[in-house]
């Protein structure tokens, strides 16, 4: 991965904001959005996402009046406006007359005029007339007072994750011709050599889909090599249009960040793939549930880890629902707020919503906006948006531009995602990002700042690296890792781990594969169970003692037999034939001064999974101060100045009392904190203390 510095658009405060859609009403209707925007101190608007089709009636013709008058109102009042490029949504004239324009599903279906996100990503015509309406828009309003940013496309990917038509088969037999050169390359690659898959021409390949080698759905395919060159030639493919479309604005405009809106943790793009293409990195925050608190963590750290520890933006939340699910609970009070902050907290510089006002019609009407249908003003969700804009106006630039002082690495790889989930044999209910997650848990829990990021990531300046499923290595990784180690720092992996190459074939050699020789441990056999079958782990530190002595985690999914080769043995199976044998292990390969390698063989529960961490963590003094507090989350922002924001969430129902870890001023209520004085947390509480003595 080849890194930019992030370019962040100016700002003297965490911008507040969101997509404002105001085409589908009068313009009686925009002079009462835009007054109850200043009741919620609401400083930037995202405009122009899905018009398209009023923007280009015809192939033709270009219309901006509706656009002017929507861009001269936002601004008229002061607003900074996020300037979208409309090309999320085909207008339908276009898939009318190019109908090749529509992308084709998974099974193999080429889709006729609907919905969003419906264009395939090879189509000449789409790139043409897209970059072409990118670059009209870049044109006409490059320059306009208050355009902080560029918002190309939206949610690339958003539908099935692409297309399979006959435009995007010849694209990938070029990208094929690319990374391999020769079909020998290619057929060894993909290991042709099995059932029969050896190309004698270019031609011959198909893209993998229902049509062709996958059964099932996407994560059952007979050639996990074939499909995973796909996955990434469609982030590629994708990648292009981003370019197509940034290339044309750049033409007008060479100083304007530019960004698309990703989705967290989504799978059929690989983000790192298109870090370096972005000026920073947005996404937009939709947690699948009311308890996810670390999940949501762990998104926002993969997106900061996108630019390198640079701040990022929440382009999209909502207030109160989403309307996509088939349940959609509100935001309980306070949730909002808290959610908000913890965006904050973990380094984002803008925290914006979809959508200002609902929509007048359509999927997404019922959907929660800043502004219902009535346009009310005295209902607890405004009042609630209206006291967090409040906040952030009191927050002012406290913040802006702080970075993450982490001292943790967690990698995050889409290769091992890919891979891992798409491959036949062990077990199919061990899901990557369950295994990421249940490592981040912990650390979220522990206090540990930490970046998430790239396999390609510098590690240098990590005491701690946790690799949990590496299940693809490549390059020079396991070299990196056991440079952590040599200087004195840990490392983590998990079962999975260093099975396949970059071709996703396996090593022929002992697993972990290259991996081996660093955490001192070869699996010999791996064994999978049915959830909900569990295997008895004993944990038990020989250095004695620990933060919380021994335990039994009941173990499952994935139990792999290890033989020690140099590791020392800290957990044991209960059950099953291989009882006895080591389920975790702890490397050490220059005594016990020097770094240490942990492999965990198997998927412990989150007692277990917290019974390591907190031991590798505390190795390095990076357990926090509200470690044994559940669901107390605490991330810190260091500016460049050094100076510290200590950012204290209450993700917990009840109310908490901690004992205060620094001394310094609550940012929102003015409020001197002690050291040592005991800090009262309500539900969903949020304290924002900027430490007195920088570190
Ligand atoms: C996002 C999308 C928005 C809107 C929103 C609803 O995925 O970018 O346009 O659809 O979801 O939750």
């Amino acid at each position: 991965m080849i890194r930019m510095p992030a370019r962040l658009p100016a700002g003297s405060k965490v911008r507040y904001g969101g997509d404002y859609n105001p085409e589908q009403w009068p313009r009686e209707v925009w002079e009462a959005d835009y007054a109850a925007f200043d009741l919620a101190s609401i400083d930037t608007v995202t405009l122009n996402v899905f018009s398209w089709a009023t923007l280009q009636p015809d192939e033709d013709t270009y219309d901006f009046a509706l656009l002017d008058a929507v861009v001269e109102r936002a601004v008229a009042g002061g607003r900074d406006v996020v300037l979208a490029t409309s090309t999320g949504a085909l207008p339908p004239w276009l898939a009318h007359r190019h109908p090749e324009v529509e992308r084709t599903d998974f099974q193999g279906r080429r889709h006729v005029y609907g919905q969003r996100h419906n264009a395939c990503p090879s189509s000449p015509v789409y790139r043409r007339l897209s970059a072409e309406l990118a670059g009209r828009i870049a044109e006409r309003y490059a320059g306009t007072p208050g355009l902080v940013a560029w918002h190309v496309g939206n949610e690339y990917g958003g539908f099935d994750g692409g297309c399979w038509c006959e435009l995007c088969a010849a694209g990938f037999r070029d990208w094929l011709r690319e990374r391999y050169g020769t079909l020998d390359r290619l057929n060894d690659a993909w290991n042709g050599a099995f059932w029969s898959h050896t190309f004698t021409g270019w031609a011959q390949v198909v893209p993998p889909n229902m049509l062709s080698e996958h059964w099932r759905g996407p994560d059952h395919t007979a050639f996990q090599g074939i499909t995973l060159d796909y996955r990434r030639f469609m982030s590629d493919a994708m990648l292009a249009n981003f370019r197509d479309e940034k290339a044309r604005i750049r033409e007008h405009d060479t100083s304007t960040p530019v960004t698309t809106n990703f989705m967290g943790m989504f799978r059929p793009i690989d983000y790192h793939r298109w870090a370096a293409d972005l000026d920073f990195a947005s996404w937009d925050n939709y947690p699948p549930g009311q308890r996810e608190h670390a999940r949501m963590a762990l998104a926002h750290d993969v997106m900061r880890g996108l630019k390198d520890g640079a701040p990022f933006w929440v382009m999209e939340q909502t207030p109160t629902i989403t309307a996509s699910r088939d349940v959609n609970p509100l935001k309980r009070p306070g949730m909002l707020r808290l959610w908000s902050w913890q965006a904050v907290a973990h380094g984002a510089d803008a925290v914006l919503y979809f959508q200002m006002r609902q929509s007048k019609g359509a999927c997404e009407k019922y959907h929660g906006a800043v502004l219902d249908h009535a346009g009310r003003t005295d209902t607890r969700s405004f009042r609630e948006v209206a006291a967090l804009g409040a906040e952030l106006d009191t927050l002012g630039d406290a913040v802006l531009g702080a970075r993450t002082p982490a001292r943790v690495a967690l990698l995050f790889d889409w290769d091992s995602w890919w891979a891992a989930e798409m491959t036949d044999g062990f077990n199919r209910h061990a899901r990557y990002v369950d295994t990421v997650l249940a490592y981040y848990r912990a650390l979220w829990q522990a206090g540990a700042q930490v970046d998430v990021v790239p396999v390609t990531a510098d590690l240098d300046r990590y005491d701690v690296v946790l690799a949990p499923m590496l299940h693809v290595l490549s390059g020079d990784v396991a070299a990196r890792l056991e440079a952590v180690v040599a200087r004195g720092g840990s490392v983590l992996s998990s079962y999975w781990s260093g099975r396949a190459d970059e071709d996703a074939n396996a090593y022929l050699m002992d697993a972990p594969g290259p991996l081996g020789p660093l955490f001192g441990v070869r699996v010999e056999e791996t064994d999978s169970a049915e959830p909900g079958v569990t295997n008895p782990v004993t944990l038990k530190d020989g250095d004695g003692g620990g933060p919380d002595g021994d335990v039994v985690s009941p173990a499952s999914l994935v139990f792999e037999v290890v033989v020690p080769q140099g590791a020392e043995v800290v957990g044991t199976y209960g059950a099953e034939f291989y009882a006895g044998t080591p389920a975790v292990t702890r490397h050490r390969p220059d005594g016990r001064d020097g770094g240490e390698a942990w492999y965990v063989a198997t998927a412990l529960d989150d007692v277990g999974v917290a019974w390591v961490t907190r031991r590798v963590l505390d190795r390095h003094g990076l357990v926090g101060p509200y470690a044994d507090v559940d669901d107390v989350e605490l991330a810190v922002r260091e500016g460049a100045d050094g100076a510290r924001t200590a950012f204290v969430l209450n993700h917990a129902a009840v109310v908490v009392d901690v004992v205060a870890h620094a001394s310094g001023t609550d940012l929102l209520t003015g409020r001197r904190v002690v050291a040592g004085e005991t800090l009262r947390l309500e539900p969903a509480d949020v304290v924002v203390l900027r430490e007195e003595t920088p570190r």
